[in-house]
């Protein structure tokens, strides 16, 4: 059996499918890019009958990116598998990704349809979409949950028409390591054309238990590993890329496996993530928790300044992480903040040079220091979030203990300036207040309805002038958008924030989606 493992990500099909998560068409192809060089064997660009937007997401990355092979998700449907290929068929290597739920309890509830119907739909679906290209997927939607004989013979049956990777989900989170892997062995110990596709896992964490079912999954065979970055996606998310990875890495003497990952590109793929969702990772998350790293203990301190092996696994540099390297300062040029950079992984053209280093020299007015973690704050603000409707001009807020904070606010909506001043009247607590009075303001300019449901502030790098990081979370009529913004002043980094996520609520409400399972029979 070959020792390597395919690595799928679905960062931007079910990952995006987290709450608030949604990205618009810039936003996907940087990520794309930025998955590219990370080095996946397959990325999932989205499903395009969910949208017109999410069509248009799909083509543009299967025509951008060219060495990673590209699929789009499509219901067993003519109608979606001609949207997913429609969307895909200018990459350089085209997948086409259908699935079809298989457990009893899906086929009485959602489907209406007995299990000789979905075998049959199934095998139509496959044949129909290897019309299209020899690379075809079908996954069998809660697998772990379907008779495991059933599975045997619906993989048999679409293999014999063509599938070429047969995926395996654990769709609601509800396997066990132990048990998932006995699943996996039996389906390709009583499947007798299985050696004819590759074998997938795809695992969801409502139990905790994603890294643990996928690493499980791949031992009893399967090689192919279906991952999001930083773990995020539906409920409590997908088996995390890095997690995965890094365990075959770090394990390589008892696994003997290998995948096409470059680790180093971890971390920047990380905080790419979650800078464009708005998604913040936890502190203790594995890899690339902003903990994962850090000894706090004296006795680990000690240990690990004598040796690092005493208490690090893992070498913090191979997953890209620099530790807080000063990289700039105030008097760095033009040319050294340009290969910075492109050090990073950023190329950007003329246009968006010059007007990030206006930021960097503003910026480095105010800090010290210039850190990684500040250059990509600066990336993600001004280049990366595409500013559909809302742009943030000017802010100025007047607080003070006694006084009424007064907020000054300068909008661009759709090309033309707005401007208004307004108080703050909400929250009791006083270093808050500010953050009130400029959030009213702005609602005010652009009439949302929206509810502010989450605020939290985090710094992005330690030091008293670390710059402030603010995610939001806002809900109108059921739409829900997470927003994110960063500057040394947290107002004005909760002012970004707020219109961040103004921005994505408009996005979402031009853009509708379907969920995979909507539109089902
Ligand atoms: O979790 C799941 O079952 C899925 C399929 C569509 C592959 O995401
Ligand atoms: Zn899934």
């Amino acid at each position: 059996m070959k020792n390597h493992v395919v690595i799928f990500d679905t960062t931007l099909r079910d990952g995006e499918q987290s709450p608030g998560a949604s990205m618009n068409a810039a936003e996907k192809l940087r990520l794309a890019r930025q998955l590219e060089k990370l080095g996946v064997d397959v990325m999932e660009a989205g499903f395009p009958a969910s949208s017109p937007g999410d069509f248009e997401s799909v083509r543009t990355i299967a025509r951008e990116i060219r060495n990673v092979q590209v699929t789009a998700l499509a219901r067993t449907s003519k109608e979606d598998i001609d949207r997913a290929w429609g969307a895909v068929r200018d990459a350089a290597n085209p997948r086409i990704h259908t699935f079809i739920a298989t457990s009893d309890l899906h086929l009485k509830y959602k489907l209406n349809m007995d299990r000789d119907q979905v075998v049959k739909e199934a095998v139509e679906a496959v044949r129909y979409a290897k019309s299209f290209t020899d690379n075809v997927e079908i996954s069998t939607e809660d697998g772990t949950r379907s008779d495991r004989d059933y599975l045997c013979k619906i993989f048999g049956a679409v293999i014999e028409a063509g599938a070429t990777t047969v995926n395996l989900p654990d769709t609601v989170g509800y396997a066990v390591p132990e048990e998932y892997s006995q699943l996996i062995t039996y389906v390709r110990q009583h499947t007798p054309n299985i050696h004819k596709a590759v074998m997938s896992v795809h695992c969801h964490n409502d139990l905790g238990l994603a890294t643990a079912n996928t690493l499980a999954g791949i031992r009893a065979g399967a090689r192919q590993a279906e991952v999001t970055v930083n773990g995020i996606g539906e409920r409590a998310g997908n088996t995390s890329l890095e997690e995965v990875v890094m365990a075959l890495n770090t394990r390589r003497d008892l696994m003997k496996l290998e995948t096409s990952i470059n680790a180093n590109q971890i971390h920047p793929t990380s905080r790419l993530t979650s800078m464009i969702t708005g998604i913040v990772v936890q502190p203790n998350k594995a890899i690339v928790g902003a903990n994962a790293f850090a000894h706090e203990a004296g006795i680990h301190q000690d240990g690990v300044l004598k040796n690092p092996m005493t208490y690090e696994i893992m070498e913090p540099e191979t997953v890209g992480l620099a530790g807080n390297n000063l990289v700039l300062g105030k008097h760095s040029g033009r040319h050294a903040f340009k290969d910075k950079l492109a050090q990073m992984g950023y190329e950007l053209s003329n246009e968006e040079l010059n007007r990030l280093f206006g930021k960097f020299k503003e910026l480095a007015d105010k800090r010290k220091e210039i850190l990684e973690e500040d250059i990509e704050a600066l990336v993600a603000e001004e280049i990366l979030r595409v500013p559909d409707v809302y742009e943030l001009k000017y802010l100025n807020v007047v607080s003070g203990t006694v006084e009424v904070p007064t907020a000054t606010v300068k909008l661009k909506i759709r090309g033309e300036e707005a401007k208004s001043a307004g108080f703050g009247v909400g929250p009791i607590d006083a270093a808050f207040k500010p953050i009130d009075a400029a959030f009213n303001t702005i609602a005010k300019i652009t009439g949302s309805s929206s509810k502010l449901m989450r605020f939290s502030v985090n710094a992005i790098t330690g030091g008293m002038d670390a710059q402030g990081e603010v995610t939001v979370r806002l809900q109108e009529n059921g739409l829900v958008a997470l927003g994110k913004g960063t500057d040394p002043d947290i107002i004005t980094a909760s002012a970004k924030a707020y219109v961040n996520g103004l921005n994505r609520l408009e996005y979402m409400k031009k853009n509708p989606r379907l969920s995979p399972n909507e539109g089902l029979r």
